[in-house]
């Protein structure tokens, strides 16, 4: 890839999003999701097509429509969306994006048959345990996985509050050291109500400086932007 005058340009780049949230099966009709929408993997994909990056796009149960110009590769499980990011990272990626809610446990079991309350009398009270497991951590993956031919940059998100341990600056900067990656784009949630649902708050995140560049309140689609800013100055230091 041959660096380019346009600054915010991500020609002759792969660039790889994961999206929404994964959903984790208990039987055939059920499994445990959490609410990601998908719209800032979304909006990462559709901004990134349009500074001319070739993009593949790691869509975990999100019902938004595919921006034109990005491939699209449909997972459901954590383990599934870890095969697909792998798989499209050894494409010669030049960067991973990990926007996606990665369920952090999977049920241990998946039963084949739906499971059923009992109705036997004396156990109408009666309720299943489900047991739990972790899933693999994808972006730590993808670090350790990191050898000496060029590896992707690697981009990690993370919604943070700020509690009695911590605001969410230091949350970030703690979780960004216990990754490893290139830089972690730290969401502000819960901070204001008044914030529009499809307005955000982040605070951009690298491992050489203490510094934090901020954006917003703003929309998805901006954050992106900013995103992408990041990453192409990136790309371009690490380019020989
Ligand atoms: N992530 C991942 N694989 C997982 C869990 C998370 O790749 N099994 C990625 C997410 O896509 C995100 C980043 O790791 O880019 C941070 O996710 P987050 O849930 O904030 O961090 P965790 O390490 O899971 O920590 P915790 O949920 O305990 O705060
Ligand atoms: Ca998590």
């Amino acid at each position: 890839n041959q660096p380019n005058q346009d600054p915010q340009t991500l020609q002759g780049r792969h660039v790889v999003v994961s999206a929404g949230g994964t959903r984790e099966p208990l039987d055939p009709v059920r499994f445990l999701g959490n609410r990601s929408s998908g719209k800032q993997g979304y909006a990462l994909a559709q901004v990134a097509a349009s500074r001319g990056a070739r993009v593949t796009l790691i869509s975990a149960n999100s019902a938004l429509p595919v921006p034109s110009g990005v491939d699209v590769v449909e997972v459901e499980t954590a383990l599934d969306l870890q095969d697909a990011v792998r798989d499209a990272s050894a494409d010669h990626a030049d960067v991973v994006v990990m926007a996606a809610a990665v369920a952090d446990f999977r049920p241990r079991d998946y039963l084949e048959a739906k499971i059923k309350k009992s109705h036997d009398p004396g156990e109408e009270h009666s309720a299943p345990t489900i047991e739990l497991v972790r899933n693999p951590d994808i972006l730590a993956g993808l670090v350790a996985d990191r050898g000496a031919a060029p590896s992707p940059l690697i981009v990690g998100f993370a919604a943070e509050t700020g509690d009695a341990s911590g605001d969410v600056l230091s949350h970030a900067r703690a979780k960004l050291a216990r990754k490893g990656c290139d830089l972690l784009v730290a969401n502000e949630v819960g901070r204001d109500v008044t914030f529009g649902k499809d307005d955000t708050l982040v605070h951009l995140l690298r491992p050489d400086t203490d510094e934090a560049r901020t954006v917003g309140p703003a929309s998805k689609v901006s954050v992106a932007g900013a995103v992408w800013d990041e990453v192409a100055h990136l790309l371009r230091d690490r380019t020989p």
